[in-house]
């Protein structure tokens, strides 16, 4: 087992000094290769496959790694999820890089923030961690459409995930990008990236026998200079082998074992072998349970695919939230959307906290680390606020007075398309259609996710998935007919990906004539949608409010704002508020029943709490120190 000190960045003054020698000496045509660090002189050869095992240098290494996304969890919190990480004795970080967060617009990219992808790489070295990159472009991970940007879907015949040339371009685009970030931060360039994976599951997938060979490329051809590996589940795992590149496997059952000894074997010969993503655990979705695994099992597992001669990433070490809207989807017999936690019953909680699995695994790497592991830092202790008490309300149709003009258009518009954020359409939240009927009738058309219709401001049903036709009543005179659209997240994983545009598609018939003259409101709920709505523009709470509509209150924080969890208690479906910062989505069917909300996120005093209510709101908004996630099932 080799130990992974990892030694420190030089500084950026160090940086700026060798950067003037150098310059000097290309000016001057002298040899600068004289220049590279006597440290990065050893730094040549990289994680490399040697027979059955991986060698970092001249050392047999073992990847015990595990999987934190850093858009998952506030970055406030990064350096206590990576100490807990290192503390349980692990040396590899995996993260996952999300190209629709990253470039929203349609070449402007977005890189600050909770989106410091660097910063999160190197905070990772500086606690002694290795990096494995996964860089997409398509990255699964129940994020909306896989991690690809919504705007892709304005090319009518975009075929995502192939080497049609409207995917290409923008895939260029971006690695052009992001590798120009992470290429420094690679192991030989004396940063922390020992591997990147080439896509991902794409044997699953599997559309473009030339694909996988252009991603292969696109990685190489920008700098990409270490260890690449592509790695699939049973399913896709005969097709997703790329010549030169190391097959590695997803699983969870030891049953699927036989897979790292039998079937990698057979594709490739004698190589390292490495379980890319033994899953802890499982991601829930609205409707269904709060899957569990037992952390027995866990550690019985762990222990036999490195027994199996494996190495192994723990996917998720720290699942985090889902925040905003960011949630992805199942669509295979049924529309499943995936719930705002994304705690997975890992080996971390969604707040970071330790688990059974976290002692067992400890006990477990400690036990091949040769030196005592660094203690685990201290518990983030959890509060209950005072529960908080709307006051103002503002009901949607009000609401609409602030939003500016509406988009009019001849025939409905779907959000992707739509004429907003510079021509790149909406990617997330809610949209509106209205209309003028002047008749009664059967509603008919197509509206996904799920479309609420008002006639005027009372609600007469929905369209959705399982329901194209309603039946508007009787009506006199002229009347607004309006349908409240939620893009609720699109599909992450499965064939119908080039299909995941949402409002309403296409026509919207009325006794099966097509309705024209649409007014069309985009309700993304970002920052600035808020910033419209100052205080004098809300009402106080009537006693019989109309739905959909905002409350608005206050959470009230002493000294030192700590993590709590919101319970939505009485409240149906919608979307939480704090601060202008969007918690997620809330829905009574469960099994989720409380938001992760971040001490980070409050300050001292009075917080700002909005609520985005579509059926029913509750008297008030409770706040508790633990999660509940709703009626555990064992993950089968
Ligand atoms: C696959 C994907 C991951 C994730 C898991 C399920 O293995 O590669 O991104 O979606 O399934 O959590």
């Amino acid at each position: 087992m080799t130990t992974w000190s990892l030694r420190r960045r030089p500084s950026r003054t160090l940086g700026l000094l060798l950067l003037v020698i150098l310059s000097f000496l290309v000016l001057r045509r002298l040899d600068w290769s004289t220049l590279i660090p006597p440290w990065l002189r050893h730094r040549q050869l990289g994680l490399q496959a040697k027979g059955q095992n991986f060698m970092l240098e001249d050392s047999t290494f073992w990847i015990f790694g595990g999987s934190i996304h850093y858009f998952r969890v506030p970055k406030e919190y990064w350096r206590d999820r990576l100490l807990k990480m290192r503390a349980c004795g692990l040396n590899t970080l995996t993260t996952y890089v999300p190209w629709n967060l990253h470039e929203p617009e349609r070449g402007k990219f977005n890189f600050s923030g909770n989106l410091d992808l660097e910063a999160f790489i190197l905070m990772a070295a500086e606690i002694g961690l290795w990096v494995i990159l996964r860089p997409g472009p398509y990255i699964c991970s129940e994020i909306d459409l896989g991690g690809l940007p919504s705007w892709l879907l304005q090319d009518p015949s975009m075929k995502l995930r192939t080497t049609y040339k409207g995917f290409t371009e923008a895939v260029d685009l971006y690695f052009d990008h992001l590798m120009s970030r992470v290429v420094p931060l690679q192991y030989k360039h004396g940063g922390p990236i020992i591997a990147v994976q080439v896509e991902n599951e794409y044997g699953s997938y599997n559309k473009d026998p030339a694909y996988m060979p252009y991603i292969k490329k696109a990685l190489e051809n920008r700098g990409i200079i270490e260890l690449l590996f592509t790695s699939d589940n049973k399913d896709g795992l005969m097709k997703g082998v790329v010549q030169g590149v190391l097959a590695t496997i997803n699983l969870q059952s030891q049953n699927e074992l036989q897979l790292l000894t039998t079937f990698l074997l057979s594709v490739q010969g004698i190589q390292p072998k490495m379980v890319t993503e033994y899953w802890t655990g499982w991601f829930d979705s609205w409707g269904g349970p709060h899957n569990i695994l037992d952390s027995s099992e866990v550690l019985e597992t762990v222990s036999a695919i490195i027994d199996a001669g494996s190495s192994i990433n723990l996917y998720m070490f720290h699942g985090g939230t889902n925040f905003g809207f960011i949630n992805g989807a199942m669509h295979f017999h049924e529309y499943k959307s995936d719930v705002t936690s994304y705690d997975y019953d890992a080996v971390l909680t969604e707040a970071g906290d330790y688990t059974a699995k976290y002692s067992k695994l400890r006990d477990f790497f400690g036990s091949f680390s040769g030196a005592p592991l660094p203690p685990p830092p201290e518990l983030l202790p959890k509060m209950s606020y005072e529960p908080v008490m709307p006051s103002f309300y503002l009901s949607l149709w009000d609401a609409l007075k602030y939003m500016g003009e509406p988009i009019k258009s001849e025939n409905p518009i779907n959000m992707e398309n739509l004429p907003v954020n510079d021509g790149n359409g909406q990617a997330f939240g809610y949209i509106l259609y209205e209309t003028t009927i002047t008749t009664s009738g059967i509603l008919s058309g197509v509206a996904y996710d799920r479309g609420q219709v008002f006639v005027n401001t009372v609600s007469v049903g929905f369209l959705d998935y399982k329901t194209t036709k309603i039946t508007i009543p009787l009506i006199q005179g002229y009347t607004v007919l309006r349908i409240l659209v939620e893009n609720r997240g699109r599909v992450n994983y499965g064939n119908n990906i080039d299909d995941q545009r949402k409002g309403l598609i296409g026509n919207l018939y009325l006794n099966n004539s097509p309705l024209k003259n649409f007014r069309i409101y985009s309700l993304d709920m970002k920052k600035n949608f808020f910033q419209r709505l100052d205080i004098n523009k809300w009402d106080t709470l009537p006693q019989t409010p109309t739905y959909p509509a905002f409350f608005l209150g206050g959470l009230s924080v002493g000294l030192s704002p700590l993590d709590t969890f919101l319970k939505m208690e009485g409240w149906e479906k919608g979307v939480v508020f704090i601060n202008g910062q969007n918690l997620g989505r809330y829905w009574n069917i469960g099994p989720q029943e409380t938001l992760y909300l971040p001490g980070v996120w409050l300050k001292k005093g009075i917080n700002q709490v909005i609520i985005f209510e579509e059926m029913t709101a509750g008297p008030v908004v409770q706040s508790t120190d633990t999660p509940h996630l709703g009626r555990n099932q064992y993950v089968h």
